[in-house]
């Protein structure tokens, strides 16, 4: 017979509680809202096809559809907001798609920034966003730099990211680390990669939500969600509203989460 492994007492397992890991009630009281939700937006392209206009039209459209996201996000209660805006894959599109992206991050940033600081956003980005160019990330360093004295929401805009990447960074910077003499290699463990991640210090990621009917990460936040609850979506995310949002608010606080409980 297999012996079972020993019961872990409590105390020694960090992290949340077993079954509701964000225990924030709603307004109304109502279960938990997640600390932090991340969405990777898809298929901003498809809904422009679908309305005979070319994909810019879509990720126009994509664009509003993160205000209103935000907006139910910081009405939710909900702290952390991390959108995946610019793959590190995503590179291999066309001159001209990349271009009109660029444009579009641009134009977003200078309109919204008051915004974000009416609302008390505080801005943060996570991936290589200075192979975007010197104007747009001196743009977005500003933006960051304005923004970081709020705290009702932060928002994180994953531009360039590539979870992979982020992950060869973090043992290369680990690496020159122990090399230098700062730490020693035996005392590297996950709280360390934890603090080396471009995430360094956000909450843990509750829930990841994907639209556009496809089921897979596409390189996002492979170490933070290892135990998020997913949700995939079929609706486009030019579509995605503030229901939608709630939608998936409301699905998550139906989740048992368990960690590997039971
Ligand atoms: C997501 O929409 C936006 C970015 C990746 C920048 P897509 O442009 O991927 O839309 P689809 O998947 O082609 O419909
Ligand atoms: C993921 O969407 C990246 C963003 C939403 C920014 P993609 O459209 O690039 O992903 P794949 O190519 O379908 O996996
Ligand atoms: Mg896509």
């Amino acid at each position: 017979m297999i012996s079972a492994p020993g019961p872990v007492a409590p105390g020694n397992v960090e992290g949340p509680e077993l079954e509701t890991a964000s225990a924030s009630l709603d307004r109304n009281g109502n279960g938990p809202v997640p600390r932090h939700v991340a969405i990777i937006m898809d298929g901003n392209g498809r809904w422009a096809t679908a309305r005979g206009l070319p994909r810019l039209a879509g990720h126009k459209a994509g664009a509003e559809a993160v205000r209103r996201a935000l907006q139910a996000a910081a009405d939710a209660g909900v702290e952390v907001l991390t959108l995946y805006a610019f793959s590190s894959e995503n590179w291999r599109r066309s001159d001209e798609e990349i271009a009109d992206l660029t444009g579009l991050m641009r134009f977003y940033l200078e309109r919204e920034l008051d915004k974000l600081m009416d609302e008390g956003v505080k801005l943060r980005l996570i991936g290589d966003y200075r192979a975007f160019g010197p104007d747009l990330s001196q743009r977005l360093e500003s933006a960051v730099e304005r923004t970081a004295g709020n705290s009702r929401l932060t928002l994180v805009v994953a531009l360039n990211y590539g979870s992979r990447r982020e992950l060869a960074q973090v043992a290369s910077a680990l690496a020159r680390r122990a090399a230098s003499g700062e730490i020693d290699p035996e005392t590297i463990d996950e709280a360390a990669i934890e603090s080396e991640l471009d995430t360094a210090g956000l909450p843990e990621l509750d829930l990841l939500i994907r639209t556009s009917g496809e089921v897979r990460l596409s390189n996002f936040l492979l170490w933070q969600s290892a135990y998020s609850e997913l949700l995939f979506t079929p609706v486009l995310w030019p579509d995605f509203g503030e229901q939608a949002f709630n939608d998936a608010l409301e699905q998550y606080s139906q989740r048992q989460r368990r960690y590997g409980g039971r």
